[in-house]
């Protein structure tokens, strides 16, 4: 038999590779994406060989991540529990798919994951590999083994003569990061009174420390999607990391929260999200000129169900694709700029302008309108809203106690 294992090269998944030829007596294939964890990929092709792997899959995916997933996902606003951009929810779909095909092209029957059996990771990469290949095997090492510590991991390496780097200062933090995000779980963390050392973030300059002077920035979006900032034409992938180092040098994107994970728990976590920060924001306002109101409202009233789609791991799932070809239908007439300013922490939007937009500077200005709209008519308005809360009233339905 034959496993494709989610491989990142490092300590966790290294250990499994070797633990499922031990375990399962089964071939193992590894899998590595570059998802622009901003990390080397290929170092993973050595490591992979030193395990004695004969087929290894190392590719780079950044330009379908933002794409096929960030992209869509930002088209409809979404945030997890007001607070969470979804960084690492929304590349694991991608994983699943890749793990899945690999297994058909490679003829194995099981795939292999490093996620705990403790988290939301598990879930998204093992609800998406049954939706794509329903008579797929998953083996899940952590929910089966005993090597619950670093201590015990690295025994484990040197009873099986795996080489792995011991790095001083490695970092106390369970992190993932992709160009959407990085997140911290884990260490001091798990107190959610302790605030986090300076040195934990990566991404961002503190708020305290961002420059003086504020940066601004022009985006184009053609239907949801940015396609060129300060007027250069950019792929999804290079308008992500340019955002996120032009926000990350500004101390925007930054957030600590407590979230409720799938499986019950809560979870705190910290994360750097500066591009995705800015998308957000800057989104609201080019739809806040070209999307009807109704839509614009009824848009915001599924993007929570949406936003739990993809925290709990069901974007391969026909619900995901209902409400994507509705949010992506609303996104026809989105287009225009948006120019924004960083500074502190901060975005604001200072201006927005499109060929689609219904703004309609006649109609509501203060000054004199020309007669495009009737102020009269509003007077009727009024009374018939107000009709069923002035029988109600008549009938001595008091509101006031
Ligand atoms: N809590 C976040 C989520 O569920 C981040 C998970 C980070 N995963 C990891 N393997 N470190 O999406
Ligand atoms: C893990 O448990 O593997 C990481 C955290 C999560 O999946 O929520």
């Amino acid at each position: 038999s034959k496993v494709v294992l989610a491989y990142s090269g490092g300590l966790d998944t290294s250990v499994i590779a070797k633990w499922l030829e031990d375990t399962y007596h089964c071939e193992v294939v590894t899998f590595t994406a570059d998802l622009g964890q901003g990390e080397e990929v290929e170092p993973a092709r050595a490591k992979a060989e030193a395990l004695g792997i004969r087929e290894i899959y190392i590719e780079d995916l950044r330009e379908e991540f933002v794409r096929d997933y960030v992209f869509p996902m930002f088209r409809a606003n979404t945030i997890y529990e007001g607070e969470y951009l979804l960084g690492t929810s929304i590349a694991r779909p991608l994983i699943a798919k890749r793990l899945v095909e690999i297994a058909s092209e490679t003829g194995a029957d099981a795939i292999s994951h490093g996620a705990t059996g403790k988290g939301n990771d598990q879930v998204r990469f093992e609800l998406g590999a049954y939706a794509l290949k329903p008579g797929i095997q998953v083996i899940a090492p952590w929910r089966e083994w005993d090597l619950n510590s670093r201590e015990k991991l690295l025994a484990y390496c040197d009873r099986h003569g795996i080489a792995v780097e011991r790095k001083k200062g490695k970092s106390p933090y369970s992190m993932d990061a992709n160009l959407l995000h990085i997140s911290y779980e884990g260490g001091i963390l798990e107190d959610p009174w302790a605030e986090p050392e300076e040195d934990m973030w990566r991404w961002s300059v503190s708020p305290e420390a961002a420059p003086d002077t504020p940066s601004y920035l022009e985006l184009t979006y053609r239907s949801g999607d940015i396609v060129a900032i300060d007027g250069n034409d950019m792929t999804p992938a290079e308008v992500l990391a340019y955002l996120n180092k032009v926000g990350g040098e500004h101390g925007v994107g930054r957030t600590d929260i407590v979230e409720n994970r799938y499986v019950g728990m809560k979870a705190r976590g910290c994360y750097e999200t500066p591009g995705g920060t800015i998308m957000l924001k800057a989104h609201r306002a080019i739809e806040s000129i070209t999307l009807d109101r109704e839509v614009a409202h009824l848009k915001d009233e599924l993007m929570p169900r949406y936003a739990k789609l993809i925290y709990n791991g069901y974007w391969w799932s026909p619900e995901r694709r209902m409400l994507q070809q509705m949010i992506d239908e609303s996104q026809v007439n989105v287009s225009g700029r948006v120019r924004i300013k960083l500074y502190k922490g901060n975005i604001t939007v200072v201006g927005r302008e499109s060929e689609q937009s219904l703004f309609d500077e006649s109609i509501a200005t203060f000054e004199d309108d020309a007669g495009a709209y009737d102020q009269a008519d509003a007077a009727g308005f009024i009374k018939l809203n107000a009709l069923r809360l002035r029988i109600a009233a008549g009938k001595g339905r008091n509101l006031l106690d």
